[in-house]
């Protein structure tokens, strides 16, 4: 970073590079404590960093800024938008006299940096979803390489993620802007690339084909679904997009022969490819977890769970859904084939006793999250119908990093178990729920656990008697739990 006194009695303060966060940040403190107005400075990307020109800190100076902006302000600063490090000054400046600026959402300032942010964290999604890697060489001179081109200056900041994702594998990735190079150990960045630089098709690029065409639903093609989650703009540079036109045009036919074909299970090939290709280490956890800071980003993220093998025989992963503030969560078992088709928790029949029970209660489902322990569908086929089937004690460990981060982020009072499974995700061991029901059980988290029965045992009483009175119990559990939301 470099500063020169300008004629109009400013500072241009000119950065290392386009991702040169830290010499922002140098500059813009050693400015604001200079009381150099926002409207005094000009940011520039073109020059050698160098601190020597700023103004002396006046002698016990401070400057108290929140972390949550600094981390945000780092994200913002990989956008492309040449005016990003002036926005960030000037939000910045701003802060010193207003602290709770960052909470008006109206501003505009405000309003700016939050879509900022929003487009570099999507870029980001995009990336981590849209590299393909090619091979070039055998043995000893095995490596792969990628091209890819962001929208944003985001690839120093998503290299982490392909060294954790990829650790064993020497990789580089190649875009306009710059290149990240991991060695299996360290990185480095170098210059951008053009896009005739990466080796030309392989085999990997086979694969890819392969399994996205082994994934395609055609009785659930949804055409404008795909290409928001694809967008048009990724497609030269992916493999398996060269199928989509062709996959669209015979959707029709291929969905009829689908319903006519018996359920089958993966082969044993499917499953082999993917245990190589999509392994997930518990060491990836904990990095992982830093990576999703929203719930948004963590259902976008689970999306993609491979984490056991229920994704694959499942339509979608059926993620929470609540306002991320929530003072209690619902916890269920599982979705089941409504909830698989639908994408969302609790819809089918067992979804509307508890909708209803709730009502009654007095509980918004709205102003709850509701979840469940497992977030994909595990049935078993039987003819055109799909069974629901328990999940095992594997499958609901799998699974509970994902209810983990639920938790973390939505920062409940309380969390009812519906049921036997919810229970043993929560507390990690069988519960006897028919004698404890009623009952709380405070984990050693702190956080208390009201025990309930799954709203599905009510649907499965044959006796009107029996079921009216289980459901009328179910009904003073949710009193109970209305109550809990309002201590
Ligand atoms: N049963 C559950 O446990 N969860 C759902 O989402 C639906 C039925």
């Amino acid at each position: 970073m470099q500063t020169a006194m300008l004629p109009f009695d400013g500072w241009t303060v000119h950065l290392a590079g386009e991702t040169d966060f830290a010499g922002w940040r140098v500059a813009a403190r050693n400015l604001v404590l200079n009381d150099v107005p926002p409207e005094s400075t000009l940011w520039n990307v073109s020059g050698t960093s160098s601190l020597a020109d700023l103004p002396a800190v006046p002698a016990g100076a401070g400057l108290n800024v929140p972390r949550s902006f600094i981390e945000r302000a780092e994200a913002v600063s990989c956008h492309a938008d040449p005016q990003r490090f002036a926005l960030l000054y000037r939000l910045l400046w701003r802060i010193r006299e207003e602290p709770q600026l960052m909470k008006i959402a109206s501003d505009p300032d405000v309003r700016r940096f939050e879509a900022m942010e929003k487009s570099v964290r999507r870029d980001i999604h995009k990336m981590r979803a849209f590299v393909r890697f090619r091979k070039i060489g055998d043995g000893a001179a095995e490596r792969y390489v990628a091209w890819f081109e962001p929208q944003h200056f985001i690839v120093e900041r998503n290299a982490p993620f392909f060294a954790r994702r990829f650790t064993g594998m020497r990789w580089t990735i190649l875009t306009p802007h710059a290149s990240a190079t991991w060695d299996g150990v360290s990185m480095a960045f170098g210059p951008g690339a053009a896009r005739r630089d990466p080796p030309p098709e392989d085999a990997t690029e086979d694969l890819w084909r392969t399994y996205f065409q082994s994934i395609f639903n055609p009785a659930r093609l949804k055409v404008k679904a795909m290409q928001s989650e694809m967008p048009k703009k990724y497609w030269r540079n992916l493999p398996e997009a060269s199928l989509i036109p062709q996959m669209i045009a015979h959707a029709e036919e291929a969905a009829k022969e689908m319903v006519a074909r018996m359920p089958t299970s993966p082969s044993p090939h499917h499953a082999r490819v993917q245990a190589k290709h999509w392994p997930i280490r518990e060491s990836q956890a904990a990095a992982e977890e830093a990576e999703y800071p929203s719930i948004e980003e963590t259902r976008e993220a689970a999306r993609h769970c491979r984490r056991c093998p229920l994704w694959r025989d499942a339509t979608q992963t059926v993620f929470g859904e609540g306002p991320e503030g929530a003072r209690i969560v619902f916890v269920g078992e599982q979705p089941g084939d409504r909830e698989d088709i639908a994408g969302k928790p609790f819809v089918g029949p067992a979804g509307q006793i508890f909708d209803a029970v709730l009502e009654e209660a007095g509980i918004d489902r709205l102003k709850v999250y509701v979840t469940n322990a497992v977030k994909h569908f595990k049935f078993e086929p039987r003819g055109k119908r799909r069974i629901h089937s328990k999940p095992n004690a594997g499958e609901i460990r799998a699974c509970r990093w994902w209810l983990d981060r639920e938790l973390a982020l939505t920062k409940p009072d309380a969390v009812v178990a519906l049921g036997a499974t919810a229970a043993q995700s929560l507390l990690g061991k069988a519960v006897p729920i028919t004698r404890m029901r009623g009952g709380i059980i405070e984990r050693e988290d702190g956080l208390p656990v009201f025990l309930t029965i799954h709203p599905s045992f009510i649907l499965r009483i044959r006796e009107r008697e029996d079921k009216e009175a289980e459901r009328q119990r179910f009904l003073d559990d949710m009193k109970a739990v209305r109550k809990l939301m309002r201590a």
